[in-house]
């Protein structure tokens, strides 16, 4: 069975005491509140070693948000999937279309950052999603297409079953616009088609795809009850307790 996740990309915001603050209070909220879904974090990666010792229980899922593509060396500013692996995370974004935007992340790299980290025992959430001239120009299934097989296709039946996808369609992320819930079901239904056309059935049917993009607690529960889409993965909304706590409960009956 696939797992439902809510995950809170913080990407560049909140100082130490600020993140502290925040991961107290999800800590306590999720010692009082049964939820139906797993949820994540990834925070800045200055704050990673503070996440993993204040959900020492592993309440929650902690994760990255980028890594480099190589396993050591004279990389400035880069950090390993062997570093993270040593504070025992959970994995790491990959390919957030933030680090395509202004890093030139592309696909390969992406292919080879996914594989590091189920090398090592991590998980990915690879993000994939078309820009809105894409979206105008009716390329938005062939944009998929062509990153979901450079990124992933490499892969075992195994090592893909592993991995979280999150479709966020570009023009969707920080805008206040939503892909509609069919829109979002569309393009996740066409995900998992191509991956049962690669892998089979049932191993399409055990990936999480999670949509990202303006999710809100006012939209949350109608994206989340789509077929195929298993969770979201939460930007600004993720910053708040009171908004984040609200998109975790779009799963409760
Ligand atoms: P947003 O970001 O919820 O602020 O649109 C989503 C994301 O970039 O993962």
């Amino acid at each position: 069975m696939r797992k439902k996740i809510v995950a809170g990309n913080w990407k560049m915001n909140k100082n130490y005491a600020e993140a502290s603050v925040l991961m107290f209070q999800l800590l306590e909220y999720k010692k009082n509140n049964p939820t139906n879904c797993e949820i994540f974090i990834a925070p800045p990666s200055i704050y990673l070693t503070t996440a993993k010792e204040i959900f020492a229980d592993k309440e929650i899922g902690i994760y990255a948000q980028d890594m480099s593509e190589y396993p050591s060396g004279a990389y400035t500013g880069e950090l390993s999937v062997e570093m993270y692996q040593s504070i025992e995370i959970d994995g790491s974004i990959i390919a957030h279309s933030e680090r395509r935007l202004y890093h030139g992340e592309t696909d390969s790299h992406a292919n080879r950052k996914v594989k590091a980290l189920l090398d090592a025992g991590l998980t990915p959430i690879y993000c994939n999603g078309e820009t809105l001239e894409q979206r105008k120009n009716g390329q938005h299934f062939e944009v998929i297409k062509n990153q979901t097989q450079v990124a992933l296709f490499t892969l075992s039946a195994d090592e893909i079953k592993k991995v979280v996808i999150a479709y966020e369609p570009v023009w969707a992320i920080g805008t206040g616009e939503t892909a509609t819930p069919e829109q979002a079901q569309e393009i996740h239904a066409y995900i998992r088609s191509l991956i049962a056309e690669k892998y089979g059935k049932e191993v399409a049917d055990e990936i999480s795809i999670l949509y990202g993009g303006s999710v809100k607690p006012d939209n949350a529960k109608e994206i989340f009850s789509k077929p195929d889409v298993d969770g979201g993965l939460i930007g600004g909304a993720a910053l708040k307790l009171e908004d984040f706590s609200k998109i975790i409960e779009a799963f409760n009956p």
